[in-house]
């Protein structure tokens, strides 16, 4: 071939690779944009299917305002529907995300359904989801997430907890193991340790080192008096100071590391003072709610036998004056009696209840508050505790006479309370927080003093009544301090409810941001009400379900998480695992009812009832051995949602507080008149429950009113005007088997009048009794 043959040869080779390849990519590029033009053309059509609201997937607009439904089943949602075509809709964005329950159990499979921001209309919204805006600044915003986290804390929970637990101070780390446990009393001791070794201070985590990390000048505590205008409030800075005083003070009067201080204070400042500086000082605080008459005052005084008891002179709530010193001073007197003396008695002078020169006063005993702990200095060293030593005693009703002290210790508590307030309630930096609860029970230990003031949160503190000056008192306070996160108990939801929505309309009610709701199950008209009036149909709401022994909360939704179901605390929390079992202790999977019971320890979880492990091993550990028994009843819905339905023991919860019926049986038979008695609960509208006494007289006496206001006001003497049973029923005898065992569910019956459903009585001693009773309701 001749060079210009070559040169030709070369110059077509060139040219036709030139073509090939332009060709080449053209096609391709030609096939990407037709591509890309039929994907947005589908997500297009998507876009208009949504708008226009096209049923095809299952999606129609609800002929009732704004409602949706998403009525899929879950076999039709894999196939009708591919899952991406929900994308960028906003609550579907929800459901798809949904996909997975975080129980685990799938996806949800038939919803009705609004989003934040939407009117829960009726029963048939079930579902309310949280809004893409509300999820996006959520602490934790998707199922995933959630599933994510939870399922590391029950893998490894060791790591999970000392990953949080490094955020807090230890002035020595645990070492080495992070938790120990034997929940199974068939294989010796039932025992709970976390981070024992460690040493630290909740004092110290709950002030100290917030104000270290910049936060000295923030307001910790807000305190609204009983009357509107009458407040105060307290940096962390100066609430710092005034728990060193008072610790000093404590110091130098011989309370030492693990002594007791019982506390008889109403929601003052001082009461949350006098926490912390315990806790400063180790020693062991013993807070009794300051309803509770002198003869509960002095059985809780005997049984720890305190150096010092702190309470106020008076306290107003509402229009009442309550003379609070003198239930103290029959306390003491009658604990001298059975060989407990104590030998100091701090009182604070509560001025806007009560002067000083009215108050009845034992020289050499007590000692005024104002009088002393101001003259203390500011700063006190701080006293490091182990992890597992006690930090407080708070006792609680059981199915005894005698309530259990039951005891809590330091570091799981620390970790435990900090971490559930933080996630339930999505806590951010600037949020004010108000819980109405008294830090005489469990939620004003956990989620007003503690779990708040570690996350070094601005807490509100209400002296007084919820309905004082009027109905709108709640409504007034959140205005005023620009609440955002508001924590209530159903019976107070309720009972707002009653007076009307103007009295909360009338509020602005901006800025707040969560609800939550605790104490005992929220029924879901109430939720729906809270909800929508309250928060304005923009707020969640934590139903959280708890107790005094968990420490802190264990089955809560997580805010931004997950929809809500009214009336379901929905799912556990990090690093618990809730069973539900039979009678027979064997857990039962999926959609069911039954007695609800915890597998594993967690680290806010109560280590013994104070001076009496049998009782606590018999009360929670033997029913269904192998785990901590809740005394609570409990079903689980096909989507996995847990929805606590009341206890299954003989305790009432009555306006969320709980009583035993053998305390008040006990306070009933104190008195003279009385030969027995049976107490049950029974629905009550705004409480819950209340308590319904059947009561039989001694030999001779004859039924009167007597009679009946003076029982009334034993109970109110023995326990406290909260305990006081709504009902006394004339009983000449009492339903009892042939052993001689009260058959309580036939009084239940009579109780609530579903007389049709007295079940079989054929088995008791004497049937006519029933007769009898059934007579006698409405004397
Ligand atoms: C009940 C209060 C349903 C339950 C924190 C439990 C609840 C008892 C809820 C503990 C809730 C508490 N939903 N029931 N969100 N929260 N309970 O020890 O019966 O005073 O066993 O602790 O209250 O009452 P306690």
């Amino acid at each position: 071939m001749s060079y210009y043959s070559y040169k030709q040869f070369f110059r077509v080779v060139f040219w036709v690779s030139w073509i090939l390849m332009l060709r080449w990519t053209l096609q391709v590029t030609s096939s990407q944009i037709s591509a890309t033009t039929s994907l947005s053309l589908r997500s297009g059509l998507e876009t208009l299917r949504r708008r226009f609201r096209i049923t095809t997937f299952g999606l129609r607009r609800g002929g009732c305002g704004r409602r949706h439904y998403f009525g899929m089943t879950t076999g039709e949602a894999a196939t009708a529907s591919p899952r991406q075509s929900f994308a960028s809709s906003d609550h579907l964005r929800h459901v798809e995300s949904m996909a997975q329950l975080p129980s685990g159990a799938g996806k949800i499979s038939h919803l009705n359904a609004v989003i934040l921001g939407e009117t829960l209309a009726s029963e048939e919204n079930d579902l309310v989801f949280p809004s893409q805006d509300f999820s996006r600044q959520a602490l934790v915003s998707s199922p995933e997430q959630y599933r994510k986290m939870y399922e590391r804390s029950i893998q490894d929970p060791a790591g999970f907890w000392s990953e949080i637990a490094s955020q807090f101070y230890w002035k020595e780390k645990w070492d080495p193991e992070v938790y120990n446990e034997n929940i199974d009393v068939r294989k010796g001791t039932v025992k709970f340790e976390w981070f024992k070794g460690a040493s630290t201070n909740i004092s110290y985590n709950a002030l100290d080192r917030n104000i270290e990390a910049g936060n000295g000048g923030k307001v910790a505590i807000y305190w609204e008096g009983n009357e509107p205008g009458d407040d105060e409030q307290l940096t962390y800075a100066e609430l710092l100071e005034k728990v060193c005083q008072l610790a000093n003070y404590l110091k130098h009067v011989g309370v030492r590391k693990g002594a007791a201080v019982v506390i008889y204070l109403p929601m003052l400042m001082e009461l949350l003072i006098s926490m912390l500086a315990c806790a400063r000082i180790g020693a062991v605080h013993s807070v009794v709610f300051a309803g509770f008459s002198a003869e509960s005052l002095a059985q809780r005084i005997i049984d720890c036998k305190p150096k010092v008891v702190i309470t106020c002179n008076a306290v107003r709530r509402g229009p009442k004056a309550i003379h609070l010193k003198d239930i103290v001073d029959s306390a003491i007197n009658e604990s001298v009696k059975s060989g407990v003396p104590v030998g100091l008695c701090l009182t604070f002078e509560n001025q806007s209840a009560m002067k000083r020169e009215d108050t009845k006063w034992q020289e050499g005993r007590d000692v005024w508050w104002q009088d002393v702990v101001p003259q203390f200095p500011t700063k006190c060293a701080v006293e490091w505790v182990d992890a597992e030593d006690p930090l407080f005693l708070l006792y609680t009703s059981g199915s005894t006479g005698k309530p259990k002290g039951v005891l809590h210790t330091t570091g799981g508590y620390m970790v435990y309370t900090a971490t559930t307030f933080k996630y339930a309630f999505d806590h951010k930096p600037s949020d004010i927080y108000w819980c109405t609860a008294d830090c005489g029970w469990i939620t004003g230990h956990s989620y007003v003093t503690y779990g708040p003031l570690l996350n070094g949160a601005t807490v509100v503190v209400f002296e007084g009544a919820p309905n004082y000056p009027n109905s709108g008192r709640c409504w007034d306070i959140v205005d005023k301090y620009k609440v955002t996160l508001f924590y209530t108990a159903p019976t107070l939801v309720r009972s707002l409810m009653r007076e009307g929505d103007e009295y909360v309309t009338r509020y602005h009610r901006k800025s707040l941001r969560v609800l939550g709701s605790v104490g005992e199950p929220i029924n879901p008209s109430a939720w729906r009400w809270f909800y929508n009036v309250v928060g304005d149909s923009r707020c969640p709401i934590s139903d959280t379900w708890w107790q005094t022994e968990t420490g802190g909360f264990m089955i809560t939704p997580l805010p931004g998480a997950w929809p809500q179901k009214p009336g379901s605390a929905t799912f556990p929390f990090f690093g618990v695992q809730p069973v539900i079992v039979d009678e027979k202790g064997n857990e039962i999977e999926g959609e069911c009812s039954g007695y609800l019971c915890i597998k594993k320890s967690w680290p806010g979880a109560f280590r013994t009832l104070y001076g009496d492990h049998e009782r606590y091993q018999t009360t929670y550990f033997k029913p269904f051995a192998g785990y901590y028994f809740t005394g609570d009843g409990c079903s689980r819905d096909k989507d996995g949602y847990f929805w606590l339905t009341g206890r299954v023991d003989d305790v009432i919860n009555v306006s969320g507080h709980r009583i035993g019926t053998a305390e008040v049986e006990s306070a009933l038979v104190s008195h003279p008149h009385c030969a027995e008695a049976a107490v049950v609960g029974v629905e009550h509208e705004i409480k819950g429950q209340s308590i319904y006494a059947f009561v039989s007289l001694v030999e001779g006496v004859s039924y009167s009113e007597g009679i009946r206001k003076s029982l009334i006001l034993a109970v109110r003497n023995q326990i406290g005007a909260f305990a006081a049973p709504d009902k006394i029923h004339w009983a000449p005898a009492l339903p009892k088997t042939r052993s001689g065992k009260i058959m309580r569910r036939i009084l239940r019956k009579i109780a609530s009048g579903q007389l049709d459903e007295l079940g079989d009585t054929s088995t008791l001693a004497d049937p006519n009794v029933v007769d009898q009773l059934i007579a006698l309701s409405d004397c």
